[in-house]
């Protein structure tokens, strides 16, 4: 629903000025995959690698940002959808403040995926399939939610009784029972290099 009596400010400072000052563009990565994936691990280890080279990057965590922003949401379609509309918004904030922003969400909607990649600009929503079969994820258990899930205690669980739709064409695919959270990062590294966005 468009807001009335709601007027855009255009700021003085513009994203192009951040990113010159910056000295790199901005851009979102997206990752998506199941619980235990290893979204959150390989995020952290790009932040860590990105700040070690002096760029400005943040990571959007899935379970910091329940903590807060979207404390009120569940696990239900319509609430994910609504956690994932949100945090869409939010990581298009942080391009438009010229930094790196990895987003570590399950984000299990293709559509929804699709959505948030359509309100960014050309080559600046990067999709990032952290892609580990299901039954290692179910096996690193690394919270104990996957048992839960089985007992029946927690409901809605992704890959159990909520789906989970894989992305057709992601920008790239990092496979975490094959390589390292180092080796990936470094991986993304030089995608950013290539792509002219480092
Ligand atoms: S979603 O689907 O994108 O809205 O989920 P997300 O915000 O990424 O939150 C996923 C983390 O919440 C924990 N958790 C669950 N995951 C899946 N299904 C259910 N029902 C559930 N309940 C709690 C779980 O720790 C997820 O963390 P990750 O980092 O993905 O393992």
């Amino acid at each position: 629903m468009l807001q009335k009596n709601i007027v855009w400010h255009t700021t003085e400072i513009t994203k192009a000025d951040r990113q010159k000052l910056n000295k790199h563009k901005s851009c979102a990565l997206w990752f998506t995959g199941y619980s235990g994936s290893g979204k959150s691990t390989l995020a952290n280890e790009l932040d860590f690698q990105l700040y070690s080279l002096g760029k400005k990057s943040y990571v959007l965590d899935g379970d910091n940002v329940r903590h807060g922003l979207n404390k009120e949401l569940g696990f239900s379609q319509k609430d994910r959808v609504e956690n994932i509309r949100r945090v869409g918004e939010v990581a298009k904030l942080f391009v438009d403040s010229g930094q790196i922003v990895m987003t570590a969400f399950i984000s299990p909607y293709r559509k929804d995926r699709e959505q948030i990649r359509q309100i960014f600009g050309q080559d600046e929503f990067i999709e990032v399939f952290i892609d580990c079969p299901f039954e290692i994820c179910e096996m690193r258990d690394p919270k104990g939610l996957y048992q839960k899930a089985r007992k029946g205690e927690i409901k809605d669980f992704t890959g159990i009784d909520s789906p989970y739709e894989p992305p057709i064409n992601p920008e790239l695919t990092i496979n975490t029972e094959q390589h390292s959270a180092r080796d990936a990062a470094r991986y993304i590294i030089k995608y950013l290099k290539d792509k002219g966005i480092l």
